[in-house]
């Protein structure tokens, strides 16, 4: 027999080969054992190391470490090869095979009428103003010429919050939070903080202790008009008006004016709407907005001078632009987020 020194080389180049060779995982795994588990051929020659003599055993082990950790790097290398080859998939891609199309999520329909309402409104240079939807007595009720004794200002009308901005309760402050009632609040802000001429309009949240039914929800949504400028006439407002609900609605859209009471507007009107939906609908006029000339006492409240400046306001509500734009019968579906329905749209 050869000396122990002198088969290690030739061993561990039988080992490398096999390692090298193996096709797959599970043969690499048999080919370790074979070489360095352990009754592997490798191991083997490693228990012989004691046999050796004193002056033998030095340059012996030396040799065996080397050549060990020579074949667990080669292993090593290997076993990422396979694993690589592995984890590779067994059917060629072909990638002229068309994609999986992604569902691509909608606008709500309330947000796409919004949009469109501002839209129009924009191209004859009304810009969007904001406000806050938890708002105080003052900017929804007192500075819009509304008096104490309003229905709206009553809490079986309205959401009243426990505690005041300071945080002292209803009864003991004069200006009590709440959440809007309309959107008309946003005047007062806006005309508060700019000077005339103003052009804004407002969409947005508001709440009224109303019980759900086909045509009432506690949350709605409105959007506000309002136009400041020298001169400003009740013509100015019925052309503007007739302008965005023919844009809206289609050109067969006929709009109707009829006087009525807003303690922030003198005079008032609502606004009746018609179009061949709302002759299929087997009614002749649905009422749709509210609006009129700015009250002098809301310049006044803001410090405007009512002999300098005239105004006209609107508001109105979005569900019910689209509920007659898309035919539905029931408020309550906008909120139900039932994705039967807000497919359609
Ligand atoms: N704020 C009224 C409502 O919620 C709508 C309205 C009427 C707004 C007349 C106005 C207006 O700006 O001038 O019913």
């Amino acid at each position: 027999m050869a000396g122990l020194i002198d088969q290690i080389e030739p061993l561990k180049q039988a080992a490398l080969a096999d390692l090298q060779a193996a096709p797959d995982l599970a043969a690499l795994e048999q080919a370790k054992g074979n070489w360095i588990g352990t009754h592997g051929k490798f191991t083997a020659l490693m228990k012989q190391l004691g046999t050796l003599s004193k002056e033998e055993k030095p340059a012996a082990g030396k040799a065996i470490n080397a050549a060990k950790i020579e074949l667990e790097t080669a292993l090593a290398g290997r076993r990422s090869e396979l694993e690589l080859i592995a984890s590779l998939p067994k059917e060629p891609t072909d990638f002229t095979l068309p994609g999986r199309r992604r569902t691509l999520g909608k606008l709500h329909p309330l947000t796409q009428v919004t949009e469109d309402i501002v839209r129009s409104f924009r191209k004859i240079g009304f810009v969007v103003a904001d406000g806050p939807e938890v708002e105080d007595e003052y900017h929804c009720f007192d500075a819009l010429n509304t008096p104490a004794d309003h229905p709206a200002r009553d809490t079986q009308d309205t959401f009243y919050l426990a505690a005041g901005a300071d945080g002292t309760t209803r009864h003991a402050t004069r200006n009590t939070l709440l959440l809007r009632t309309h959107t008309s609040s946003v005047q007062i802000r806006v005309m508060k903080l700019q000077p005339p001429p103003v052009r804004i309009i407002v969409p947005g949240r508001v709440y009224r202790r109303d019980n759900a039914d086909a045509t009432h929800n506690p949350t709605f949504h409105q959007i506000e008009g309002l136009y400041v400028d020298k001169g400003v006439t009740v013509g100015d407002l019925k052309g503007t008006v007739e302008f965005v609900f023919k844009e809206l609605m289609g050109s067969d859209v006929k709009i109707r004016f009829r006087p009525h009471y807003f303690s922030y507007t003198e005079p008032s009107y609502e606004i009746d709407f018609t179009n061949t939906l709302v002759k299929k609908m087997g009614k002749d006029w649905l009422e749709i907005a509210g609006c009129g000339m700015v009250h002098p006492q809301v310049f006044e409240n803001v410090g405007y001078d009512p002999e300098v400046w005239t105004g006209w306001a609107f508001g109105f509500g979005i569900e019910r632009i689209a509920m007659l734009r898309y035919g539905i019968n029931d408020i309550r579906l906008f909120y139900e987020n039932d994705v039967r329905f807000l497919k359609q749209f």
